[in-house]
């Protein structure tokens, strides 16, 4: 009805669709999502999780994230961070496969589920079966009093707001922002990220959504570019490091909402197989801004190039060696290389929803695909 219609429109903000509402709501839900937690002023980070949970927190054996999709990905983001800040040994799991495995899970094991919807079947069961073996279950949701934010012993909100665009952006920066939170500050709180690198996290952390705005201002830029991966049947996505969960995240937005096949890999491991599928028809897109292994995914866009793959590049600002590789760059600022996925993540979500909008596709609501899956 013109009521119904005139409500959806609104909800929308003005915008064509919610998927894209969301990507250009993100500097705004960065702000919500760090809101009373991050503290630049006082160069301080604090989270009630971490406080009521101290003793349980720090003596913590092993971290094991349990997660599907989207989610999965941000908690391979954080298994670098936790491995990084806290040194404490981390094991990402999809949900799925971890419920059935009879896995070893000890009492002295924090599991952190990641939901957005707090809703997913797996996670859920996943979170059940740490419970009863007696391990701390930590939340990392969205929704509101979800079933998985019930079942947490304690946990953190993401606070991004309803996301309802099938493909999620908001919810995967909101996760890898709070994630990004947790292990500086437990990290800082075990004594073993130093004092000068975490103010220096901190404060970077708060000029990101400043940053991000700026790569959404280069949207039509971005639109022009996924122009020319319309008529692809195949794609991958390649990155390194902290990147590496972004190549896959890059390559999950574009299959969901665009029906193009796109796999992500580390980037060297593409000399291990993918490189076979590399011709002129091709698009690879790779994430290749200026960090410690900047100098070797290069070597690897080298070798795509030479096997005449169409190269598609994230790079820093003022990036000089890619672009005389690339038919195409899109830069981003200069960041640290932990917080990076926060902003390379933007151009890809951007680009697969330009592919899905020009195919004529429904972008809000890809086919075959659930918001939440709820059963099995
Ligand atoms: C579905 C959604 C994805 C989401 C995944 C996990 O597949 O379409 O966008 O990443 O479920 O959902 P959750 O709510 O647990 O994060």
């Amino acid at each position: 009805t013109e009521v119904d219609m005139s409500l959806e429109a609104l909800e929308k903000g003005g915008y064509e669709h919610f998927m894209l509402k969301e990507i250009f709501d993100q500097p705004k839900c960065i702000i919500d999502c760090m809101r009373g937690r991050l503290l630049p002023d006082k160069k301080k980070i604090v989270l009630s999780a971490i406080n009521m949970h101290r003793e349980r927190l720090l003596r913590a054996n092993r971290f094991i994230i349990v997660a599907c999709g989207t989610s999965w990905h941000a908690g391979l983001i954080g298994k670098q961070m936790i491995e990084q800040w806290c040194k404490i040994p981390v094991e990402v799991e999809y949900a799925s496969e971890f419920r059935y495995r009879n896995p070893v899970i000890q009492p002295n094991d924090v599991v952190i589920a990641i939901s957005q919807s707090g809703e997913t079947a797996d996670t859920m069961a996943a979170f059940e079966l740490a419970k009863k073996h007696g391990a701390l279950c930590f939340g990392i949701v969205n929704g509101v009093g979800s079933s998985i934010s019930r079942e947490s012993d304690t946990g953190i909100y993401i606070h991004v707001g309803p996301e309802i665009g099938v493909a999620s952006t908001k919810a995967f920066t909101g996760q890898v922002t709070v994630l990004t939170l947790f292990s500086l500050a437990l990290g800082h709180e075990l004594g073993v990220i130093g004092q000068v690198e975490y103010e220096q996290h901190i404060d970077e952390l708060a000029r990101i959504p400043r940053k991000i705005e700026e790569i959404l201002k280069k949207d039509d830029c971005i639109k022009k570019i996924a122009h020319s991966l319309k008529d692809a049947r195949n794609s991958l996505y390649m990155g390194r490091g902290f990147n590496y969960p972004v190549a896959l995240e890059g390559a999950l937005k574009l299959k969901e909402i665009s029906y193009i096949h796109a796999e992500g890999y580390p980037a060297a491991e593409m000399k291990h197989g993918s490189i076979a599928l590399v011709d002129e028809d091709m698009p690879v897109v790779f994430v290749a801004t200026h960090h410690q292994l900047y100098k070797k995914i290069i070597s690897n866009i080298e070798e795509v190039k030479s096997r005449n793959g169409r190269i598609i590049a994230i790079v820093t600002e003022g990036d000089e060696e890619v672009k005389k590789l690339a038919e195409s760059v899109i830069e981003i600022p200069p960041t640290l290389p932990t917080i990076v996925p926060l902003l390379s993540v933007i151009p890809l979500q951007l680009i697969a929803y330009h592919v899905a909008v020009d195919k004529g596709l429904n972008v809000d609501q890809p086919r075959n695909l659930a918001k939440a899956v709820t059963v099995e």
